[in-house]
């Protein structure tokens, strides 16, 4: 038989559990991630989204049970999003102290005083029409919006909320809600921005979760246009010089190459990464029809996002992965 002579035979490094274990480049932590929360102002008991198998809308009673479970498995941030008993054209449900976001901050923070606690700034949720803001016409009054985008966050401030996270892609809204923060002494609630947030598709089953679906027309006009990579770069640079502390690329599996572009341009900027809805389900719907295995592509598809250069992940799998991450015996039988 001929022996080759391989200059290098890389094989040897996969050989073993151990071996791949010693050469492994990326590891997921349950600290890396921040898990959503879909709270109603008007269910009586929490009630599961049928387009996101696995995902609840929750009450407020359902909240000492829900955070002692993510508080259990070192998750250490939960992402809020509300829906209100009422919506009107401005969203004014979402600007008072009795809110159902405000209520949901003071509660989880009386029950965990030191959970990080993320509150999604938009107006869909609260909006009788659906979109991200105020209207003129059939379409946004972007700097009216800016006005209630900022009075927004200080209420949710106000109520305990640690970092602000706006989502609604206007103009200018970055430096709104830093005005508006520093106006009210909220100097040290930092600002997640959603800079890079394109229009998708993949966010289809969010729509029964947090029924927030526009009434007519769709996110085209203020959402990125998902063929665009470069006026990501265009967005993020914008939002850091208005002051955002973080960044965030959303969806991301689609979305791998933007991830690692606004890491390269913005190495030293903590990044974070959104798998939505859309990505949740389709693994989870493929996985109960025996199409894939949940387990190993929920951990392909969280490690694919990190290894892309996502420093944190929004994730529904957010439970999931800590429970998996926490028994170590079990993750290095997975990778064999
Ligand atoms: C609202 C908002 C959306 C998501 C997060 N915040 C919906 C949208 O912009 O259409 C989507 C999240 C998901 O799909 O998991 N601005």
């Amino acid at each position: 038989m001929t022996t080759y002579n391989i200059p290098l035979r890389l094989k040897r490094l996969r050989k073993t559990p151990m071996a791949r274990a010693m050469v492994c480049e990326t590891r997921l932590h349950p600290q890396q991630f921040i898990a959503p929360l879909f709270i109603s102002e008007t269910l009586q008991a929490k009630r599961e989204i049928t387009t996101m198998p696995g995902q609840f809308q929750l009450t407020l009673d359902c909240l000492p049970a829900e955070i002692a479970t993510i508080s259990a498995l070192g998750i250490p941030a939960v992402l809020l999003f509300g829906i209100p008993a009422h919506k009107d054209a401005q969203g004014s449900a979402s600007l008072t102290a009795d809110g159902i976001i405000q209520q949901a901050i003071r509660k989880i923070r009386s029950i965990n005083p030191k959970l990080l606690i993320i509150a999604d700034v938009c107006f869909c949720e609260y909006t009788d029409h659906g979109h991200c803001g105020v209207l003129h016409g059939e379409t946004i009054d972007n700097d009216a919006t800016l006005t209630l985008l900022g009075k927004q966050a200080v209420s949710y401030a106000d109520a305990g909320a640690d970092w602000i996270a706006p989502s609604s892609m206007t103009d200018g809204m970055v430096a709104a809600i830093r005005q508006a923060l520093d106006d009210a002494n909220h100097h040290d609630i930092a600002i997640l921005s959603y800079a890079v947030k394109y229009s998708s598709s993949f966010y289809g089953p969010f729509r029964e979760a947090a029924q927030g679906a526009p009434q007519f027309g769709d996110r085209k006009t203020y959402q990125m246009d998902p063929a665009n990579a470069q006026e990501a770069v265009r967005e993020a640079a914008l939002d850091l010089d208005e002051g955002a502390d973080m960044l965030m690329v959303k969806p991301a599996m689609n979305y791998l190459d933007v991830i690692l572009r606004i890491k390269q341009h913005f190495p030293q900027v903590p990044l974070c990464a959104y798998q939505v809805s859309g990505e949740y389900s389709m693994l989870k719907l493929a996985a109960a029809q025996g199409l894939i295995n949940e387990e190993q592509a929920m951990l392909e598809s969280l490690i694919a996002i990190k290894r892309a250069g996502a420093d944190m992940i929004i994730s529904y799998f957010a439970k999931d992965v800590a429970k998996l991450l926490g028994n170590n015996g079990k993750l290095m039988q997975l990778t064999t």
